[in-house]
């Protein structure tokens, strides 16, 4: 038997995908993810949405105004792509030297996506554009309207929009943001290196079962829906297969307590205060913790043309088990793995536990 290991070094990872909000509830959560991560891509789903340059030059004075003293996280920003997202905004974000993508949200898809895109026809100014200036089109996934199966609206939406996305732009950089199924997968592995994914900790943590699992977990609901096993299998098999097209996104998404206990909870899965803890315990299970570097701390950067992080992370073999709540604001956190034993530990900056 091969010894166990008992500590894991890595180049630090970045988060391409994370929710961090705005006011008190940013403040709550954004120190969770500078302590592991050295950047992140944070999501544009403010309200009002962060849809220009300046609103997002806005945001990112907030998220660092919001940050522990002395951290050196850096928010990657991205802008909200509407009906009416100008060509001159993408000129704009290209000079601005500190938004790395454009997300398209199809309207009405998943939280604060109102404002989103209504039909993509009405984007090709825009779209053109980043092809052009080699702007990353970052995608949420997702067909709407009531006649898609919820738990097809990946598939459906490949179909539909993004296949002929893909053709219609053959230069166009793209990510589709929180891959949940084997259908996904497939399609990002039959494109060339411009079209990428994103993976979450709960995606390739848990299928669907665990949603209804002992009663309804509202917890456990996001957008993208948790999938079959077989998908969730896809999943694993994607993120530990050294396939630089796949790497880490979160999609950390707080809501407080009350707004996912209830009639209409919201969708959004918390995981920033274990997220590397997770994914790490996600990569041991399938026999892969070797892997876990490439796919934390490395394609994510390759893919977006930026330096790799020069610091490290060390996680530790030690159980401890994930408290039941974290404050929020006036209210409080649920997050991913509450009450139950992770068995890796991030070691901190300094040393101490
Ligand atoms: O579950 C989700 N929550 N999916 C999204 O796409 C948005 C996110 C949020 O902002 O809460
Ligand atoms: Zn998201």
């Amino acid at each position: 038997m091969p010894s166990q290991t008992n500590t894991l070094t890595i180049t630090r990872p970045d988060d391409w995908h994370l929710h961090l909000r705005d006011g008190e509830a940013l403040a709550a959560v954004v120190g969770f993810s500078a302590r592991q991560f050295g950047r992140a891509v944070v999501m544009p789903n403010l309200k009002p949405p962060v849809t220009t340059v300046e609103s997002a030059r806005r945001y990112r004075d907030c998220i660092r105004g919001a940050l522990p003293a002395g951290s050196s996280f850096e928010p990657l920003m991205t802008l909200y792509l509407t009906d009416d997202t100008e060509p001159a905004e993408i000129d704009r974000a290209r000079a601005s030297g500190f938004v790395c993508g454009v997300k398209y949200y199809p309207a009405g898809a998943t939280t604060l996506s109102d404002a989103g895109v209504t039909s993509l026809a009405r984007c090709h100014a825009a779209l053109a554009r980043m092809e052009e200036l080699d702007v990353v089109l970052q995608v949420h996934g997702e067909a709407t309207g009531t006649t898609v199966d919820p738990f097809d609206r990946e598939a459906v939406f490949i179909e539909r929009d993004l296949a002929p996305l893909v053709r219609r732009f053959p230069r166009l950089r793209i990510i589709l943001e929180h891959v949940s199924t084997a259908v996904g997968i497939d399609f990002v592995r039959a494109q060339g290196p411009r079209v990428a994914a994103t993976l979450t900790p709960q995606h390739l943590l848990l299928n669907r079962g665990a949603m209804f699992k002992g009663g309804l977990q509202p917890h456990l609901y996001c957008l993208p829906l948790l999938k079959r096993e077989r998908d969730r299998e896809a999943l694993v098999a994607a993120a530990t297969g050294m396939d630089p097209r796949f790497f880490l996104g979160t999609d950390s998404a707080p809501h407080a307590r009350a707004a996912k206990e209830s009639a209409g909870g919201c969708a959004g899965v918390f995981s920033a205060h274990a997220a590397i803890e997770i994914y790490a315990h996600v990569f041991e299970v399938a026999g892969a913790l070797d892997r876990l570097e490439a796919f934390a701390s490395h394609n994510g950067a390759d893919y977006y043309g930026l330096p790799r992080n020069n610091g490290k992370i060390t996680l530790r073999r030690e159980a401890w088990t994930v408290p039941a709540s974290y404050p929020f604001g006036a209210g409080e956190l649920v997050p991913l793995f509450a009450g139950e034993l992770l068995s890796w530990r991030l070691v901190p900056a300094d040393g101490r536990t």
